[in-house]
C-alpha cells in the first residue's frame, strides 16, 4: 500500500506550476506532488532558498511542504510513471512565425507533454490542462495520447488557472472559483469528480464549477479578455479626461460605485502588461477569425489597439512636456515589473516607454526592487527586438540603479511606471533637491500625492488628470 492517497505530477515549474502545486501540497498532506521541468536551472532554484520567482507568501508555503509531500525534479519519466494525475502547466506563447504568427497561441509545449506521457506512461492517468490554450486543444491532447500502443486509457480535463501574479498565494488559497471541464460521459465525469475532490480539500464545493471541455477552455480566454477590456476602457477615458479637465480617479470611483459595474480593475495606467492579457486576447481574436467571425475578431482586437495607444501616448507626452527633446537628458524610471509585487517583466509596459526614450537618445536610469537586469534585456530582445547587437550603445544608455534616490539624482524627470508601495514613501524633498530643474514627474500609475509634489516644486503630469 502506498503511503499516499494520490500522486500528482505537474509538467512545467513556472509562475503557475510552482505556486499552484505548492498550495495543493500545503492543503492536501496525503497527496504527493512533484513538479517537473526540462530546465535543470529552474528546478535547482525551486530546490534552493532563492526561488526562481518572487511572489509574496510563496517561500513560506514551499518551505512548509518541500521534501515532505512537495518535490521538484527533472526526472520527468519517473514522475509521469508514478502519477495518477498529471497537470500540464507549460508556457503557451503567441506564435512568432508561420500560420497565425503574432496572434495564434503556440501549443507545441502542450503537445510535447502529451507525447511524452503517451511514450512513458505504464498505467491509466488523468491529464489536466492547466495551461491557457485555444478552445479544442484538449481534443489534440486526447488524440496524441490515444496513439499510445499500450492500450492505456487517458481522461483529459481542462482546469484553467485564474491566479494573478503578486497575489498568487491568496488567490490560490481562496479562489473566486475553480473551473473543471471534462467530457460529459461516465469516465469523463468520474475523472472530473476526482479532481473536484482534490480542490474540495480547501475550496467550498459550490465554488468548484464543472462544465464541458470547450466551455472551460474558452472561459479562461474570456475572463482575461474581459479584465483587459476594462483596463483598455478606462485608459481610453483617461485620454478624454486629459483633453477635457475631468479626473480619471473621480470617474473610476463614480462609475465603479455601481454594483453592476464594480470598482475593481478600473485603475488607469500606462497600459496593461504581463505574459497573458495580450497573448490570450490575440488567441481569442485568432479563434474568431478562424471561425469566420470577423466582427467579433475586430471587436476584441481593439482592446490591444487601445493598449498600444496608451503606452505610446505616455512616452510621447514625456517627450513633448520636456520641450520636445530628451536627447542626452537623464530620466529616472521607477518600476520596471509589469505590476507591483512581482519581478516579472514579460510584456511590461515600462519596456515600451524605455524603448521610446532610448530611441529619443535619453539616458535612462531604471530602479525596480525586484527586476534583474538580465531579465530586462532578455525580454527587450524577445519582445521589442532590441539588444546591443541591433542597437549598439543600448547597454550604456540604460543604467540599472540600486535605489530610487540614485536613479533620480541629477535627472530631468522621473516616471513612476510600476505601483510599488515603497515609491509612496520616498523623500520627495530630497529627490527634488537632487534633480535638474524644472524637475518633471510623470506618474504612470496615479500613485503619488500630486498636490504635495507640486507644492515641493515639481511639474507633475499624470494619467487622466489635468496638468
Ligand atoms: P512559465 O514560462 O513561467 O513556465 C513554464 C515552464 O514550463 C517553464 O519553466 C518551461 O521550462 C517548462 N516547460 C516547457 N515545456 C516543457 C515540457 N515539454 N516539459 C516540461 N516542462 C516544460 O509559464 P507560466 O507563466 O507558468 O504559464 C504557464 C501557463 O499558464 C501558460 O499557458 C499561461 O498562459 C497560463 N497562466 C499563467 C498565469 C501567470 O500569472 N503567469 C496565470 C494563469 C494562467
Ligand atoms: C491576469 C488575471 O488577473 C488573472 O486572473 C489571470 O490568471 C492571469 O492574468 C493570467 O492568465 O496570466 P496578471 O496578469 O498576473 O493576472 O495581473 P493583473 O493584476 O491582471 O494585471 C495585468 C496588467 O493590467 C498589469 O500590467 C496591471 O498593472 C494592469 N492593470 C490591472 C491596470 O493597468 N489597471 C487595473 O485596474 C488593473
Amino acid at each position: 500500500m502506498s503511503e499516499w492517497d494520490l500522486k500528482i505530477c505537474c509538467m512545467g515549474a513556472g509562475y503557475v506550476g510552482g505556486p499552484t502545486m505548492a498550495v495543493i501540497a500545503a492543503k492536501c498532506p496525503k497527496i504527493r506532488v512533484c513538479v517537473v521541468d526540462l530546465s535543470q536551472k529552474q528546478i535547482d532554484a525551486w530546490n534552493s532558498s532563492d526561488l526562481p520567482i518572487y511572489e509574496p507568501g510563496l517561500p513560506e508555503v514551499v518551505e512548509q511542504c518541500r521534501g515532505k509531500n512537495l518535490f521538484f525534479s527533472t526526472d520527468i519519466d519517473a514522475e509521469i510513471k508514478a502519477a495518477d494525475i498529471i497537470f500540464i502547466s507549460v508556457n503557451t506563447p503567441t506564435k512568432t512565425m508561420g500560420i497565425g504568427a503574432g496572434r495564434a497561441a503556440n501549443i507545441k509545449n502542450c503537445e510535447l507533454c502529451a507525447r511524452k506521457i503517451a511514450e512513458v506512461a505504464e498505467s491509466d492517468k488523468i491529464i489536466v490542462e492547466k495551461s491557457t490554450v485555444p478552445v479544442r486543444t484538449a481534443e489534440a491532447v486526447r488524440r496524441v495520447l490515444e496513439c499510445n500502443d499500450k492500450g492505456l486509457k487517458f481522461q483529459v480535463l481542462s482546469n484553467p488557472e485564474f491566479l494573478a501574479e503578486g497575489t498568487a498565494i491568496p488567490d490560490l488559497m481562496k479562489p473566486d472559483r475553480v473551473l473543471i471541464g471534462g467530457v460529459q460521459d461516465e469516465p469523463g465525469l468520474a475523472a472530473a469528480e476526482k479532481l473536484v475532490s482534490v480542490y474540495a480539500n480547501w475550496v467550498p464545493r459550490d465554488q468548484i464549477i464543472t462544465t464541458n471541455l470547450w466551455s472551460s477552455e474558452l472561459s479562461k480566454l474570456v475572463a482575461n479578455a474581459f479584465l483587459a477590456q476594462r483596463v483598455s476602457s478606462i485608459n481610453s477615458i483617461s485620454a478624454l479626461c486629459e483633453a477635457t479637465g475631468a479626473d480619471i480617479s473621480e470617474i473610476s470611483r463614480a462609475v465603479g460605485k455601481d454594483d453592476r459595474i464594480g470598482k475593481r480593475f478600473l485603475n488607469s495606467s500606462i497600459g496593461f502588461g504581463g505574459s497573458c492579457f495580450q497573448k490570450d486576447i490575440l488567441n481569442l481574436v485568432y479563434l474568431c477569425e478562424t471561425y469566420g467571425l470577423k466582427e467579433c475578431a475586430e471587436y476584441w482586437n481593439q482592446v490591444i489597439v487601445m493598449n498600444d495607444y496608451q503606452k505610446k501616448r505616455f512616452s510621447e507626452k514625456m517627450v513633448s512636456s520636456m520641450f520636445n527633446t530628451v536627447t542626452g537628458k537623464k530620466i529616472a524610471i521607477l518600476g520596471y515589473a509589469f505590476k507591483k509585487d512581482t519581478g516579472d517583466v514579460r510584456e511590461t509596459p515600462s519596456m515600451f516607454v524605455v524603448r521610446d526614450l532610448v530611441l529619443e537618445q535619453a539616458r535612462v536610469h531604471v530602479y525596480d526592487p525586484q527586476v534583474k537586469r538580465e531579465d530586462m534585456w532578455t525580454e527587450m530582445e524577445y519582445t521589442v527586438q532590441m539588444s546591443e547587437a541591433t542597437h549598439p550603445g543600448l547597454d550604456a544608455a540604460v543604467t540599472t540603479a540600486p535605489d530610487a534616490y540614485t536613479a533620480c539624482a541629477n535627472a530631468h524627470a522621473f516616471a513612476v511606471l510600476t505601483e510599488w508601495d515603497e515609491f509612496k514613501e520616498l523623500d520627495f524633498e530630497r529627490i527634488y533637491k537632487s534633480m535638474a530643474k524644472p524637475a518633471f514627474v510623470f506618474d504612470g500609475r496615479n500613485l503619488l500625492d500630486h498636490a504635495k509634489l507640486r507644492e515641493i516644486g515639481f511639474e507633475v503630469h499624470a494619467i487622466g488628470k489635468p496638468d
